[in-house]
């Protein structure tokens, strides 16, 4: 069959009715960028990119007051420029930066507001393990031509498209536009992003889980309950032997189960009750949830449907718990029944 590039791939959408001319061009554009950020990446040591932003004395800190990579900010300005002339958005908001960012006066300004964590797992990066690029599409409100945070605050049924980049031995583009989930890969020679899976499906049952074990002992009750039955294995409710591995980098683990299947859980714990979560809800949960549930997976909080979710903050975090359908319902069951027992 002869190979289908992403540009191609978009005209055929655009056909079908499923992506107007300013979306498909902007998704191009924010290809492009990943490109670089590809390449950035693979330089490695010898780029000079590894290694914390700033000074030894005075890290670089983000908003999210974690210290900055020199690959987090070298992401997010390739992301931020490529983005700032292609005349199809009317802001951007990043993971990185506290506000959004408006489009430069001297461009031309566009109807869509875009979302993204440049460098997602950037804590893998100096160890040579995958990292991604995520990003969300909406649409900028009618009437607003000075998008603010809160023009964003947008639930996730209102994405018109979403996806991510992992930058591992092939550099992976996944993304949809509502209408199916589906999977390019990098061709270096050629420098273009080629179809290579259509309409991917996440198998509904799995025996694979994805967690971060070490936080056992701070998970609410429900969480307990449920990961011990699947240690329990055989010899336990679920009469099967459960496997587990832990990325911790989402883009990774999130594109392990759009190939083989498996389930990802960043529950609330005692440690971040506070904030609501590790995830971000707007750079990370809702586009992930995008992604998995067009691909016949699903993707909640625990307790309710995330893309359901209206956010609150453009930093707003919230628990994660994603993959194959019948083990993420099964996980959001031990949730919501122990909310809803009596005492
Ligand atoms: P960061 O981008 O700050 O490296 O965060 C990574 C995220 C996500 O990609 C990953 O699944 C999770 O944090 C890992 O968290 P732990 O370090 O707590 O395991």
């Amino acid at each position: 069959m002869k190979p289908v590039s992403l540009i191609q791939f978009m005209i055929e959408e655009r056909r079908a009715g499923h992506v107007n001319a300013e979306l498909s061009l902007l998704i191009e554009v924010v290809a492009r960028a990943c490109k670089r950020i590809a390449v950035a990446t693979n330089k490695g040591a010898l780029g000079g990119v590894l290694g914390m932003a700033g000074s030894e004395d005075a890290l670089s800190m983000n908003i999210q007051g974690e210290a900055q990579k020199k690959l987090d900010v070298i992401s997010n300005e390739i992301l931020l420029e490529a983005n700032a002339w292609g005349g199809h958005l009317a802001a951007c908001a990043s993971e990185e930066m506290e506000d959004p960012q408006p489009i430069p006066d001297m461009y031309p300004k566009g109807n869509h507001l875009l979302l993204f964590d440049p460098l997602d797992g950037s804590s893998n990066i100096d160890v040579n393990i995958s990292v991604g690029t995520i990003f969300s599409v909406l649409r900028c409100p009618d009437g607003v031509t000075e998008p603010k945070a809160v023009d964003f605050l947008q639930p996730g049924t209102a994405q018109l498209a979403a996806g991510y980049v992992v930058y591992g031995p092939a550099t992976v583009l996944v993304l949809t536009f509502g209408h199916g989930t589906h999977e390019f890969t990098l061709d270096r020679e050629v420098g273009s992003f080629v179809l290579s899976r259509r309409d991917i499906r996440i198998p509904a049952e799995t025996a694979e889980f994805a967690i971060n074990m070490s936080n056992q002992r701070h998970w609410q009750a429900p969480m307990q309950r449920y990961i011990g039955d699947l240690l329990a294995g055989k010899d336990g409710p679920r009469g099967k032997d459960f496997n587990m591995r832990w990325v911790a980098s989402m883009v990774a683990d999130v594109h392990r189960i759009v190939t083989r299947g498996g389930v990802f859980y960043y529950p609330l714990d005692a440690k971040i009750l506070q904030q609501g979560g590790k995830l971000r809800l707007m750079y990370e949960a809702n586009p992930m949830a995008f992604i998995v549930e067009q691909a016949g997976g699903a993707a909640t909080t625990g307790r309710e449907r995330i893309m359901a979710l209206q956010p609150t903050a453009l930093h707003q975090r919230v628990p994660v718990f994603l993959g194959s359908r019948r083990e993420v319902e099964l996980a959001t069951h031990y949730h919501r029944s122990a909310d809803e027992a009596p005492g």
